[in-house]
This record gives structure tokens, sequence and C-alpha cells, in this order.
């Protein structure tokens, strides 16, 4: 089994960026964990960061038939991109929407997500366990559509 982890825009500066919200870890120690968490699963993750829109649109119509499902930050797009909605409505695979903060108790935009309805649901507010939550709940979601055949 085969899951893409995808971050958007601003997540690279993770490390620096607004340590007082973000903390100092980096985005190379979160797809590290992942990495070590996805050998313990038994399945491969692959990791990709993008400030881009189009990017990450990209990234997703690639990934049909590649592999089975997605863990996704689209960051500051989750609050407006119909764009990446569209992208994530149409791929039919599981897509879990993650946060590192709580998007709920912080600035009222932040309360919207544009994604969430078409996401098999939202993990938000563990910092970077919410990747690792994240994971898990993609590998359970794949492994249940495995097994019933879809
Ligand atoms: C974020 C929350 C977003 O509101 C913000 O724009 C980000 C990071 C998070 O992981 O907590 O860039 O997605």
């Amino acid at each position: 089994m085969r899951v893409l982890v995808l971050h958007g825009p601003n997540l690279n500066m993770l490390g620096t960026r607004e340590t007082g919200i973000y903390g100092t870890g980096t985005l190379d120690e979160i797809d590290a964990e992942l990495e070590k968490l996805a050998t313990e699963l038994g399945v491969e993750v692959e990791c990709f960061q993008s400030n881009s829109e189009a990017a990450l649109v990209d990234r997703l119509q690639g990934s049909r038939g590649r592999v089975h499902a997605i863990v996704f930050n689209p960051a500051a797009f989750t609050h407006y991109s119909i764009v990446l909605r569209d992208a994530v409505a149409g791929l039919g695979l599981p897509v879990v929407e993650v946060h590192l903060t709580n998007v709920h108790a912080r600035e009222d935009f932040r309360r919207q997500s544009v994604v969430a309805p078409v996401a098999a649901g939202q993990i938000s507010g563990f910092g970077s366990d919410s990747y690792l939550l994240g994971l898990r709940a993609a590998v359970a979601l794949a492994s249940r559509e495995a097994a019933a055949g879809v």
C-alpha cells in the first residue's frame, strides 16, 4: 500500500516560521517521522511540499492509480481554494485533511475548510502527531476499501 503525503504553502518554513504557533520542528523531521511510522505499518509513503496551488493539483491528479490514500495539509489553501477542493472531490481516493494547529481555535477565517466536506475527515491540533494520526487513518480507510473491493 502506498500513501501520498501532501504539504501546502509555507510548510517548508516550519522550524523558523511563527515558532510560537507551529513550534521549532522542521518539515524534514515530520517526513522522517512519517517514514518511520510507514515502515512500522508496512506501507510506503511519498511526501511532497509545494507553495503552488497548480503543483498541488497536478500531484493530486497524478496520484490516481498510483497511491491508495492521501494525507493532505492544504495549509492556507484550506480556507479558500475551490481548485483544491474540486481536485480532491474528483479523485475517488480517501483523503485525510490534517493540520498541525487546531484551526477551530484560531482566527475566524481558519474555522472554515472548503476541503473538509470532500475529505474523509479532518485531524487538527496535534502538532506533528496530526500527520501520524492522519497516516494511520489513511491506511485504515484504504485497507477497508481494499477489503470491500472498492
Ligand atoms: C495549517 C493551518 C492553516 O490555517 C495555516 O494557513 C497553515 C498551517 C496547520 O497545519 O495548522 O499554513 O494548515
